[in-house]
């Protein structure tokens, strides 16, 4: 997976995208497991960053992200930002060498959201906006000409091994025939072998997966991978 000029999300060589969530990985031997997962056939890393204030959990931050891409230059770091002030994380990411950045909307709605967007964009990284299972769309439709990709959490977030939300695909399907083909459509908590086709119907083209993945032994990530992309995977 050559990290291209451009930014994967807005031009995809292939679609749908599969991005294992690196906080189910094994923390003692991080390099190791990232680079195994990449040729294992994962389009991306999926960096979970928990304050454990606007989620219970506390995670990760930009030291991690700037040892993973100086392991990996060529690796797409798409970082989930559950924090309460995403903002003063924009730049410290930036710094570590992150591609994408994706914020909640449920702290940065309306202006405050647009702004923070295009604070993300005018560094070079690909802006995402990220809705919980409990809250409404509206508020993500409103930034949907923002954003370079909407998050659709299907588990609360805080922590990888929850069970999926399946009431998460109705609003998926609206926020799907909302937005612009050049966008991505992202789903997160979950999704295993057993409900990714549910999830590509509803639409997403990005699917994060931490369990399914680094919760079988690493001889069987490149099957759970491609069966998570579904073999009608298309070509850009
Ligand atoms: C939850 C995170 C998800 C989570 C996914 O707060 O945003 O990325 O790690 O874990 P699984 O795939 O195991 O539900
Ligand atoms: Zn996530």
């Amino acid at each position: 997976m050559a990290r291209s000029s451009g930014n994967l999300f807005a031009s995809p060589s292939h679609l749908p995208l599969v991005a294992p969530s690196i906080l189910s990985a094994d923390f003692a031997n991080m390099g190791a497991d990232c680079r195994a997962v990449v040729e294992g056939g994962a389009d991306l890393l999926h960096l979970d960053v928990m304050d454990g204030h606007f989620v219970p959990n506390l995670t990760m931050g930009p030291d991690l992200c700037r040892s993973l891409r100086r392991a990996m230059p060529d690796a797409f770091l798409d970082v989930h930002l559950m924090v309460t002030e995403p903002g003063r994380f924009v730049e410290p990411f930036h710094k570590a060498g992150a591609d994408h950045l994706t914020f909640h909307v449920e702290v940065a709605a309306g202006r405050e959201g647009r702004e923070l967007a295009g604070r993300i964009r005018s560094l070079g990284m690909s802006a995402g906006i990220a809705v919980n299972p409990d809250t409404p769309p509206d508020g993500v439709l409103d930034l949907l000409d923002a954003v370079d990709l909407v998050l659709v959490m299907s588990v609360r977030p805080g922590f990888s091994g929850q069970a999926f939300i399946g009431s998460v695909l109705e609003k998926t399907r609206v926020v799907n025939s909302r937005r612009s083909p050049k966008q991505r459509l992202e789903m997160d908590g979950g999704i295993g072998l057993s409900n990714a086709a549910q999830v590509r119907d509803a639409g997403c083209d990005v699917l994060v997966a931490a369990s399914a993945i680094f919760g079988v032994a690493a001889a069987d990530w490149s099957t759970v991978i491609s069966k998570l992309r579904g073999v009608n995977g298309s070509t850009c």
